[in-house]
């Protein structure tokens, strides 16, 4: 388990929920001629390494934005392949994530994917439910935004039926109408290709997370790099407003 960490000279400090913003799959693609598709199928091939390098450092959780609820002003085309390259990375990798311990969730309003998405995702979680390795989540048509205005919804509906009153909500409870309820608190989010900037991504979750940015684009984020980052995260100080 801790041979990885000791192969990059890391400590026992380490994130216990990542998360990662997995971009410039488009830009990959174009500085090699290659349609953005091409760059998405790249960055698929890297998420292999990816999830099995979190479970050997020992990271509990891992999320991944793969698909934000802005993501859809893109050409239909673009959408479509995305989605279907998502059937086709469960139809190859469900057996071996299953078979690592993996337990697949994911994060963020479904319904209106493509039916043969829809079913890949559900065989995954379903599958993958009592595996106790990597909590491995998938933010797909997911946004921070959106993710709020549900959880004040499901609130505001039990306030409104008696089941709860308005002083019963606090942290713990808007925290628990979340997608990500029930996951370690987030530590580290890091976004690949260049731009500093959270795109709508675990907005409340982030509240104290370390975020670091790396040039790199998705497809060529490999291990190496995802052991700098952590050493970067473990050479932090957090403070959470204390001294
Ligand atoms: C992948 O990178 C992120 C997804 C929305 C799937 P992009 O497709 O945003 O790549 P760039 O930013 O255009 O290079
Ligand atoms: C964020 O990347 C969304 C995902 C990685 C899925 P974008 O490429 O959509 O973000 P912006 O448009 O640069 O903010
Ligand atoms: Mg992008």
């Amino acid at each position: 388990m801790s041979g990885l960490r000791e192969k990059y000279g890391l400590s026992a400090d380490m994130p216990c929920h990542v998360a990662i913003i997995m971009d410039g799959n488009g830009r990959w693609a174009k500085r090699r001629g290659l349609p953005r598709a091409a760059g998405h199928r790249a960055g698929m091939e890297a998420l292999r390494a990816l999830i099995e390098s979190s479970s050997q450092f020992g990271v509990a959780a891992l999320t991944l934005y793969a698909f934000s609820t802005e993501n859809w002003k893109r050409p239909q085309s673009e959408v479509s392949a995305l989605f279907e390259l998502l059937v086709e990375y469960f139809a190859r990798e469900i057996d071996e994530l299953h078979a690592n311990g993996v337990r697949i969730r994911v994060i963020g309003d479904v319904l209106p994917l493509p039916e043969r998405s829809r079913e890949a995702l559900a065989l995954a979680e379903t599958k993958t439910d009592k595996n106790s390795g990597l909590m491995l989540n998938l933010a797909i048509n997911y946004g921070s935004r959106a993710e709020l205005v549900r959880a004040m919804r499901s609130i505001a509906a039990d306030v409104e039926g008696g089941a709860l009153c308005p002083g019963d909500i606090d942290d713990d409870l808007l925290a628990g109408r979340l997608y990500t309820a029930g996951l370690p608190e987030l530590d580290l989010v890091i976004r690949t290709a260049g731009e500093q900037r959270l795109s709508n991504f675990l907005l409340y979750q982030a509240a104290y997370a370390e975020l670091i940015f790396t040039d790199t684009y998705f497809p060529d984020f490999g291990e190496e790099e995802y052991a700098k980052c952590i050493a970067e995260y473990q050479r932090r100080n957090r403070r959470y407003g204390g001294l």
